[in-house]
């Protein structure tokens, strides 16, 4: 298969870069998603997009919350352009047919999350994340130069070292170069080659699925961080897993996110004596602190009362606001039996973003010449070592727009220099069927297991050490045992998690401070002002 430009995933990164390069140049684009095209992180996004969009507020404002919430980590160059080129965004989402709630005189109807200082969440409703999905896939059907594959799944990244003759191309003065993926045509069981003669966007997202409890769906397993990284690229600050406070819990899951919008709108949290705790823990913002405050908070109440769960209580707030604002999250808890309207919610914080990531440039580069990223899958700088609340849709579209402008750049000044060099097929020497699944179920489940109790809100160097040598052994053992059979997406997926959980590992065993979502009992917290690095894992 071949095409100019390879756009792996299909989120609100991915589709939103696929439609820029197809607004700004000619070339084709083919966009492969490894479910059906809208399953996604995205797809599951409830509070809404942070921007710049009152008389009130100012990018100097969104800039400062963001450094505040990023502990000191933030890239402040990254967050200048995410502040200032987001409402832009937002604009062309509007234009290409996003439907925003808006308030009775049609101005934009702006919510409110932890760490934010104003008002700044365009949203629809609770379902922000389904809404763009549909105008962003909408706009890529009518589009005559995207065409999109579903249930594919991106293997490996071809580079310079899957050229024949690689060994004198690897010698070249450079960058390697990437040149295209590996991917399973997953009714088939096929593996083929795709080329792309200009450029690869890897834009599949984050990692949640590397624990336990997850508001991710199934698709999060750090593929393209995985891909990446084998294939040569910088990875990083993995330690900073985003935390959210307040997933529904349920004895079997604590998978159903309750939005943080809900706080932003009046909710409070109460522990299992009825008290409202978050005052002590920061009295000045309370329940909208920051997330990582706020998740420490209740793990800290779940663990001084004994119990599994907190409460979030909204029954204070109007029936009918609750009804019209949140309506997915009140149907939901409907359907469990509970009125949230009356009844307070019970919620445990659950994994939930990934802020590092496959590092890349302002403008979506790698240290991978052609091989660009965004969104979950990328790290910009703009979150630090923790992400202010509805920030990461609109990096991935600000990000994914310029990843595009620079591509069409670079094709502009690149005109007849379209190298077609030979490439390894990919080698069909695995042959054993894998019939083991018990093996792929059980290591999954282990490592989810252990990130969770070893690598969660709450870490030690002792946990760490633990957690390493174990994930360590397992990510040995499944990499042997995808070298001889033949490749199901469980068994890649599986493959991804444990490299993606053996980086968070890695990273958290050389941060020697606490920050941000990064917090251990070896180290104190750090001042956030001090100098400060992020950590950089490459092969
Ligand atoms: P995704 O939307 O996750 O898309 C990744 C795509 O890549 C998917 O199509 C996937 O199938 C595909 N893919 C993955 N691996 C492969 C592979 N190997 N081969 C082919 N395709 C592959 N952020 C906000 O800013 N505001 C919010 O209100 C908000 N709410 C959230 C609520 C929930 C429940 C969750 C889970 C997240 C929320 N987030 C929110 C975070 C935000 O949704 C994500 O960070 C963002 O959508 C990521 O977009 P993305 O395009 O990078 O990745
Ligand atoms: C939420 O609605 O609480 C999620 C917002 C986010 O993850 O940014």
């Amino acid at each position: 298969m071949d095409t100019d430009v390879l756009v792996l995933g299909s989120g609100s990164a991915g589709l939103f870069f696929a439609l820029t390069v197809a607004e700004q140049t000619r070339s084709r684009i083919l966009l492969i998603t490894k479910k059906e095209r809208s399953e996604s992180n995205t797809n599951y996004a409830q509070g809404g997009i942070a921007a710049v969009e009152s008389e009130s507020d100012s990018p100097e404002a969104h800039l400062r919350d963001t450094l505040i919430a990023g502990a000191g980590l933030c890239h402040e160059d990254a967050v200048r352009v995410l502040v200032s080129e987001g409402p832009a965004r937002v604009n062309d989402l509007i234009r290409l047919g996003a439907r925003f709630t808006r308030t009775k005189s049609g101005k934009l109807d702006l919510g409110r999350e932890g760490g934010h200082s104003t008002n700044r969440i365009v949203h629809a409703r609770d379902y922000t994340g389904r809404e763009l999905e549909r105008a962003l896939l909408e706009a890529v059907h009518n589009h005559p130069r995207i065409t999109i594959l579903e249930n594919h799944f991106a293997v490996e990244l071809l580079t310079d070292h899957q050229r024949v003759g690689a060994r004198t191309s690897l010698l070249r003065k450079g960058p390697i170069r990437c040149y295209g993926a590996y991917v399973l045509d997953e009714r088939t069981g096929k593996v083929k080659i795709v080329r792309a003669r200009d450029a690869v966007m890897v834009a599949t997202g984050g990692a949640g699925q590397a624990y336990l409890h997850t508001t991710n769906p199934s698709i999060a397993t750090g593929d393209g961080i995985a891909m990446a990284y084998r294939a040569g690229a910088r990875i990083g600050n993995m330690e900073f897993i985003q935390f959210h406070p307040t997933s529904l819990y349920t004895p079997e899951a604590h998978s159903f996110l309750i939005s943080e919008a809900v706080r932003g709108a009046g909710g409070i949290l109460l522990n299992q004596n009825g008290e409202r705790f978050m005052e002590h823990y920061d009295p000045e913002r309370k329940e909208l602190a920051p997330r990582d405050i706020v998740a420490r908070a209740i793990d800290a109440e779940l663990k001084r009362l004994g119990s599994d769960y907190v409460y979030l209580d909204v029954s204070h707030l109007k029936p009918k606001a609750i009804k019209e604002e949140f309506p997915s999250i009140y149907t939901r808890c409907k359907e469990l039996g509970l009125d949230i309207t009356t009844d307070p919610i019970p919620v445990v914080p659950a994994a939930h973003y990934t802020c590092g990531g496959i590092v890349s440039g302002l403008d979506g580069t790698t240290n991978i010449d052609r091989l660009y990223t965004s969104g979950e899958a990328s790290m910009t700088g703009v979150h630090g070592a923790n992400r202010l609340a509805s920030n990461s849709l609109l990096e991935s579209l600000v990000f994914s727009h310029r990843a595009a402008l620079h591509l069409t750049q670079r094709l502009e000044k690149e005109k007849n220099q379209k190298e077609q060099p030979r490439l390894k097929e990919w080698d069909e020497s695995g042959t054993e069927n894998a019939e083991e699944w018990v093996y792929i179920s059980h290591d999954r489940r282990e490592i989810q297991q252990l990130m969770w109790d070893y690598i969660g809100i709450v870490r030690s160097n002792h946990r760490l050490e633990r957690a390493y040598r174990r994930i360590r052994l397992i990510r040995n053992e499944i990499e042997e045992y995808y070298r001889r059979t033949k490749v199901t997406v469980p068994l890649l997926e599986l493959r991804n998690i444990a490299e993606v959980a053996l980086l968070i590992v890695r990273s958290a065993m050389r941060r020697k401070e606490s920050r941000g979502l990064h917090f251990t009992t070896d180290y104190p917290k750090t001042d956030n002002r001090r100098w400060h690095h992020d950590t950089i894992l490459s092969k």
